[in-house]
């Protein structure tokens, strides 16, 4: 047994969900459902983050106050997740009590050490990054991501993060999976190539007081950044009493954080070496995943322009079919083009006509052929013989794929065993075979039967309704787990199976 422990960004509330979030929170919540089937000790981490100009603009657009526009806004998130079939291990909110003491425990204990320090600041704001630049960072006046800067001006408390720079470096360089993909972790490398800076982690109150208070000066709030990065150990428990009690021991060095690629580096520098002055052990892994883009090729962000509401596609496909197009469609740490005609195209494809066909045409056979019974196993034919070891290597080489964070390589696995199945069905012909040969149809569809039911519990994770349906038709009623997906032959003769309905229809 292995522990595991995915946590997404924590994504601000001042708009409700797109497609974008939506991607990183099913993924997460398709990798903790499969380190659970594993039997592995797994936790799973989504929120929201409250603090910060960002939101308190978004409030104020509103005429709101801060904390009663939060409270709206997560109810819609968590909403959707609930639509999504998400099922986080904890939600955390920014503005939580223990989460806000935390952080107040994390900045003391650094304040105490003497890696705080107070002194004027000069430099711009990205509001919309909730990131502080220096003049020569800007790009024709504007953040190196193209956003609007401002100029602020003012005594601020700073992080001496410069201190952990060559540290960093040395940790990145010998921990290959530290930061991944490779490509995401040269980018990091190559960026601390310059001078690190130290990270301003204050701002006054007379400007913003949507934060947490300095506990060693109260004229001041904390930088978003540094109160939302620590919402990933907040919630295991360190230094007060976490909602889940004290699970930082069990969970802390398993923990993979998935985010966008548009916050690697508050991640990769900000995280790492807020921790190492916390004297706390680093993360397993920070995995950025890429971008959905737009139809000309920009990435799909609530302040610039039309998104993809996840509800209206999970209402036009369904949801398990949604959640399987966002984990088959894309490797991980690529980009992607979002739109309907490619998940029309690979759910019609791959769900209605492959898999949904298999189960159909393997159900009604059995109704029509084998009193809708499951028959006797059987193995006379090497084409069976064959299909039986595809079979066999598809359950683990899932958990190897799924380990290695390349859920779309684990999910392509079941789908070719589901394409050689459908191919053995051509082959051996049961349609015809029943008329002359019955032994040998009810041979070839016991082993159709075994590849839905193991195809079924390899995939509830990813689509856990239609799963439960399908396991359900097979009369296998036992809750889904790694071993039986990786056995063979454990349909039991006589079991009724039902007829079925459509299970993906066409779309
Ligand atoms: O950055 N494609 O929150 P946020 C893929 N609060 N993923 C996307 C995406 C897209 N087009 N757009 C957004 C914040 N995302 C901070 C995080 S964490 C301690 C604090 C996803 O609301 C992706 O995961 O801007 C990205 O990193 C995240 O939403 C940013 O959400
Ligand atoms: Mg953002």
């Amino acid at each position: 047994m292995e522990t595991f422990y995915i946590t997404t960004p924590i994504y601000y509330v001042n708009d409700t969900p797109h497609i974008g979030h939506a991607y990183t929170t099913v993924v997460a919540d398709i990798l903790n459902r499969y380190h659970k089937l594993f039997a592995d000790d797994s936790f799973f981490l989504t929120g929201t983050d409250e603090h910060g100009q960002k939101v308190q603009n978004a409030a104020k657009a509103r005429g709101l106050e801060p904390l009663a526009h939060c409270d709206e806004m997560v109810l819609r998130f968590q909403a959707v997740w609930q639509e999504l079939a998400i099922q986080p291990d904890f939600f955390i909110r920014t503005t939580m009590p223990f989460h806000q003491e935390c952080v107040q425990r994390c900045l003391q204990v650094l304040f105490d050490k003497g890696e705080i320090y107070s002194d004027e600041y000069e430099g711009w704001y990205s509001v919309s990054e909730e990131i502080f630049y220096t003049e020569k960072d800007l790009v024709n006046g504007k953040s190196p991501a193209g956003k609007e800067v401002q100029k602020v001006k003012e005594k601020n408390y700073f992080f001496k993060m410069s201190a952990y720079q060559e540290r960093l470096i040395k940790t990145i360089e010998e921990n290959p999976y530290f930061i991944q993909p490779d490509g995401k972790r040269s980018e990091v490398l190559g960026f601390l190539k310059a001078p690190l800076g130290d990270l301003c982690i204050s701002r006054p109150k007379s400007r913003l007081n949507w934060g947490i208070e300095l506990p060693f000066d109260s004229e001041y709030v904390t930088y978003v950044w540094f109160d939302a990065l620590v919402n990933y150990i907040s919630a295991l428990g360190i230094h007060t009493q976490g909602p889940k009690g004290d699970i930082f021991d069990r969970y802390w060095q398993s923990a993979v954080h998935l985010i966008g690629k548009d916050i690697l580096m508050t991640h990769a520098v900000y995280w790492p070496t807020m921790l190492m002055a916390l004297n706390l052990p680093l993360p397993k892994q920070i995995f950025a995943h890429g971008w959905w883009l737009t139809d000309v090729g920009s990435k799909m962000s609530k302040s610039e322009g039309p998104v993809v509401a996840p509800l209206d596609m999970k209402d036009l496909v369904g949801v398990d079919p949604f959640r399987y197009f966002l984990i088959r469609d894309i490797y991980l740490g690529n980009d992607a083009k979002f739109s309907k005609e490619l998940v029309l195209a690979r759910i019609n494809s791959e769900l209605a006509n492959n898999f949904g066909n298999l189960a159909s045409r393997t159900l009604n056979l059995v109704q029509k052929y084998l009193d809708g019974a499951v028959p006797a196993p059987s193995e006379t034919q090497n084409e069976t013989k064959e299909l039986c070891i595809l079979a066999l290597q598809c359950a683990p080489k899932v958990r190897d794929h799924i380990r290695a964070m390349a859920p779309n390589v684990a999910v392509e696995q079941i789908i070719s065993l589901l394409t050689a199945t459908n191919k053995y069905l051509d082959t051996l012909a049961p349609w015809k075979a029943a008329k002359s040969d019955l032994p040998l149809a009810a041979e070839s569809l016991y082993s159709a039967l075994e590849v839905l039911r193991i195809s079924a519990i390899l995939l509830s994770p990813v689509m856990p309704n239609k799963m439960a349906t399908l396991l359900g038709w097979l009369g296998w009623n036992k809750p889904p787990n790694f071993e039986d997906a990786a056995s063979w032959q454990l349909l039991s003769e006589g079991t009724k199976v039902s007829k079925g309905e459509v299970l993906f229809p066409r779309i």
